[in-house]
């Protein structure tokens, strides 16, 4: 398929802020991801020379293809973060985030608030499809609230203006992340565009993901949640592992775990990386037998050495 920066029935990790960063989408792509894409960044951010802002758009060699997400509504912001793609990186994609639900993020009309906004949301894509040198992609959720689902015509409105593709999350903003993702509103955008539309929400495992494929007739999935605390639900669900298999914990986990932590120390030196890899630490102990002692142990790590006594302590609990 033109333009498509993955294979059909790929799995793709879910862009996910304060969590796929460089070393956490290194791990997912050797455990099978088959694409990824940045935390979102502010285009706003990359318009005022943020320099925090600007270091979330680093990527390796490792984590390809990746995408690249930006958010805001401010078009201007939005071309100049573009060009700035276009003229520092490479990526295989550029993907606008319109489905976050965030309230610092909606309630300054970005994110989801741009599904309520179809003819300014328009607008960015179309300006971003003009200059993009990579495809453009737009994500968003199944609408603002149950009185409002509109992602079939929001869909048609980000063909319209030229997106190569969509991904789309069966929750409305009201849900946040609560109840279930609707299968059949991603299969009613499905059917109403002719781009590739890629399904998201609550595929944890080998039998979600084929339902979800099997409901929607969807070109493609993502998964978030299902990969905190196990990278390895991508070749999992490319194993066709079983649900009951998946739940468990694999013996390699903390050596997946270790290498994960190693790759963030390589990007983010030993202290930040560290730091930053306690919120994973608790999702990698999720399920090991009697793991309160070391998850106290995870919130008061500093060092490489503090989580590889965890790491070994752990998997002698598995
Ligand atoms: C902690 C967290 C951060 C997220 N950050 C982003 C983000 O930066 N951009 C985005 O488009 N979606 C973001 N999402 C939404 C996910 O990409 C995904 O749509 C959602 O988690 C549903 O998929 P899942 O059920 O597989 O987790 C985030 C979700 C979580 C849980």
């Amino acid at each position: 398929m033109k333009n498509i920066p993955f294979g059909k029935n790929s799995i793709l990790l879910a862009p996910m802020a304060g969590i796929t960063d460089s070393g956490f989408r290194r791990i997912c792509c050797e455990c099978g991801a088959d694409f990824t894409f940045t935390e979102m960044i502010s285009a706003k951010g990359l318009f005022y020379n943020d320099e925090k802002t600007k270091r979330l758009l680093n990527y390796s060699q490792f984590e390809q293809p990746i995408s690249v997400q930006i958010f805001g509504s401010d078009k201007e912001c939005i071309k100049y973060a573009v060009n700035y793609i276009n003229i520092h990186y490479k990526p295989a994609a550029i993907d606008i985030n319109m489905g976050c639900p965030a309230p610092k993020i909606f309630n300054n009309g970005d994110g989801c608030a741009l599904m309520g906004k179809p003819d300014t949301a328009y607008e960015i894509i179309k300006a971003a499809k003009e200059i993009s040198d990579f495809p453009v992609s737009v994500k968003f959720r199944s609408g603002i609230n149950a009185k409002s689902i509109n992602a079939a015509e929001f869909a048609k409105v980000c063909e319209s203006a030229g997106a190569d593709f969509i991904t789309v999350h069966g929750r409305t903003r009201d849900q946040f992340y609560s109840g279930k993702s609707d299968l059949e509103i991603i299969k009613k955008v499905v059917e109403s565009v002719h781009i590739p539309v890629v399904a998201n929400g609550d595929i944890t495992d080998f039998e979600s993901a084929k339902a979800v494929l099997d409901c929607t007739h969807a070109y493609a999935v993502m998964v978030g949640r299902a990969a905190l605390g196990n990278p390895n639900v991508f070749n999992q669900i490319k194993m066709m592992t079983p649900k009951q298999e998946t739940a468990k914990k694999s013996d390699n986990i903390f050596e997946i775990a270790a290498r994960h932590l190693q790759y963030s120390i390589d990007d983010k030196g030993e202290f930040q990386a560290v730091l930053e890899f306690r919120k994973h630490l608790l999702y990698y102990l999720k399920g090991i037998k009697n793991a309160s002692v070391l998850k106290q142990m995870s919130c008061k790590a500093v060092s490489l050495s503090d989580c590889q006594r965890i790491f070994a302590a752990a998997s002698e609990n598995i």
